[in-house]
């Protein structure tokens, strides 16, 4: 499976803080935030990714991220000259797609919750259509919309409706089989003239073919989208990490976890950051899997 990190979009909810520099590399806690869906991807075993940026932002992330392979990966990057919908990103990434099949996710999006990493390889090892990402939210109004009967069947897509048919957003991850070329090829832009990714889901539950995991109580998907929600987003970071001494998000770590890196190549990340308590714990995380220490301390 392929990996496509949308990382566009002019942020203008953000504004002034998003004039100068990208909304995906602000910080969520310690860490820039498009680790956060980086790290989705890594844990659902994705190694080739494509991260695509505003031109003027990609060197930016290329400053960031290189081409991966210190983390194990293989990061190619590409241009979305301006904001014209999610479902372009399939366009712009039609040939790093190939013969495969495909992980999207939206660079602002952060997922954290128990046995993510598990229910991801499984999705992504049977994925036959589309597989969406369902979640409970108070304000379904502001999402793509999925409506289900009582089993849990997925019925309907609606992007944004005014009178929501049901409180399940369609979170920003989204898992396709090789179709996803052919049918985003062939959707018309929206009203607002974007090509809308809801259209796209919307093809496959016509052929029968898309299928909503819920996500569950207990399960955090985070908005980053105003001010407030991407503060908000930080500190539940921050109030996680600093209780259990973990961190989330840790590209170093999962790379190490996933086996994508081994322990030297771990611990040299962090060597190379030592003045900052993340290159500290990265450097801990490679100790602790080698046994030098039998705890991660905090911090
Ligand atoms: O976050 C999940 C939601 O994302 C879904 O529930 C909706 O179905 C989906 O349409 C989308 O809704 P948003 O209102 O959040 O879309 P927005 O236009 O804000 O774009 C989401 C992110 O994708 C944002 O960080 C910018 C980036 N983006 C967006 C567009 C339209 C791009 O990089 N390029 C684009 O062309």
């Amino acid at each position: 499976m392929k990996g496509i990190v949308l990382a566009g979009g002019t942020g203008t909810r953000l504004h002034p803080i998003t004039i100068s520099v990208s909304k995906q590399l602000l910080p969520v806690g310690d860490k820039p935030m498009i680790y956060y869906p980086l790290s989705v991807l890594m844990a659902a075993g994705v190694q080739e990714i494509l991260v695509i940026t505003r031109p003027t932002d990609q060197p930016l992330f290329r400053t960031l991220l290189g081409d991966g392979a210190h983390l194990g990966l293989d990061i190619s990057y590409a241009e979305q000259p301006q904001p014209r919908g999610i479902a372009e990103a399939l366009l712009l990434g039609a040939d790093h797609i190939g013969d495969d099949s495909v992980a999207l996710i939206l660079g602002d999006n952060i997922f954290h919750g128990p046995s993510f990493s598990r229910l991801l390889q499984r999705e992504a090892d049977q994925v036959d259509g589309a597989t969406l990402f369902g979640y409970r939210v108070q304000d379904p109004e502001r999402y793509g919309v999925g409506v289900t009967d009582a089993d849990g069947r997925l019925l309907a897509i609606e992007e944004k409706p005014a009178r929501p048919r049901s409180n399940r957003a369609i979170t920003g991850l989204y898992l396709y089989d090789n179709e996803v070329v052919d049918i985003a090829k062939n959707i018309q832009p929206s009203a607002r003239g974007e090509l809308e990714i809801s259209d796209v889901n919307a093809e496959y539950l016509r052929r029968g073919r898309a299928k909503l995991v819920d996500l569950g109580r207990g399960f955090a998907w985070l908005d980053t989208g105003t001010f407030e929600s991407l503060v908000q987003a930080g500190q539940y970071v921050r109030t996680l990490e600093e209780r259990q001494g973990v961190r989330i998000a840790c590209l170093e770590e999962l790379a190490l976890r996933m086996g994508f890196i081994d322990a030297d190549a771990c611990h040299a990340l962090g060597a190379a950051m030592p003045n900052s308590d993340y290159g500290r714990y990265v450097m801990n995380v490679a100790r602790e899997l080698t046994g030098d220490v039998e705890y991660l301390p905090a911090g």
